[in-house]
């Protein structure tokens, strides 16, 4: 795959240890959310390493200390692609408590592979738009379809490309190609990167479907 600017992959014995125990078919749901909640921590920390800071000045027991917070004036939305996305959220709000979460949902046509949209959270943003970012949420990055669209929502809400990051687990080369391509500024964070795709629009060797994984609902 060609080198892509703004995608970075986690690189870590940490997460690779976890992604094993996510990926191997005989890891029960329980074992399932544990691991990937362990790599969420390691995902949000690196999505969020540009967010914007200002000075603040705290008295330890001791004296004076120079810190850095969170800037107010930002506007941090989490929006998880419903439902495996949901995932991701537990762990993004418990870091980000000041964040709102902007639920988005879409399914995958399974004929098309395209996504049918069926809720978005809020019609317009309001806030200054310039100081809006966020932070979009799914486990899978495997056509960039749904991405992609998540993506267009956001910008067509005037959102600033740059300001906006996708989190994955898995990605797939076709997933990170379509949405790089379409959208070079916003920063794509992962944790490994797939062979490629099936027919059905899985990745291989990924780890089946998600969804049904955190779920249970491998029938
Ligand atoms: N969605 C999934 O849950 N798994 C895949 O491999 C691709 C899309």
């Amino acid at each position: 795959m060609e080198a892509v600017k703004n995608l970075k992959i986690l690189n870590h014995p940490l997460v690779a240890h976890n992604l094993s125990i996510i990926r191997d078919k005989n890891t029960d749901c329980e074992r399932f959310k544990n691991a990937l909640r362990r790599i969420t921590y390691s995902l949000i920390y690196e999505a969020t390493l540009d967010l914007p800071t200002i000075k603040k000045t705290v008295e330890t027991p001791m004296c004076e200390a120079n810190c850095e917070v969170f800037d107010s004036r930002a506007q941090l939305i989490i929006a998880p692609i419903l439902r495996a996305g949901m995932i991701f959220c537990e762990v993004a709000q418990d870091l980000l408590p000041f964040a709102n979460v902007h639920h988005i949902g879409m399914y995958r046509d399974e004929e098309t592979l395209e996504p049918v949209w069926y809720y978005d959270k809020r019609k317009e943003i309001k806030e200054d738009k310039d100081k809006v970012f966020v932070l979009l949420l799914d486990p899978m990055l495997a056509t960039g379809n749904s991405a992609k669209d998540a993506v267009e929502n956001f910008i067509s809400k005037g959102v600033k490309e740059e300001n906006i990051v996708f989190v994955s687990l898995i990605s797939s080369p076709e997933g990170i190609k379509k949405l790089s391509s379409a959208y070079p500024k916003v920063k794509i964070i992962t944790s490994a990167l797939d062979e490629k795709l099936n027919s059905k629009g899985y990745i291989l060797p990924g780890l089946g479907d998600a969804g049904d994984r955190i779920y249970n609902t491998i029938d």
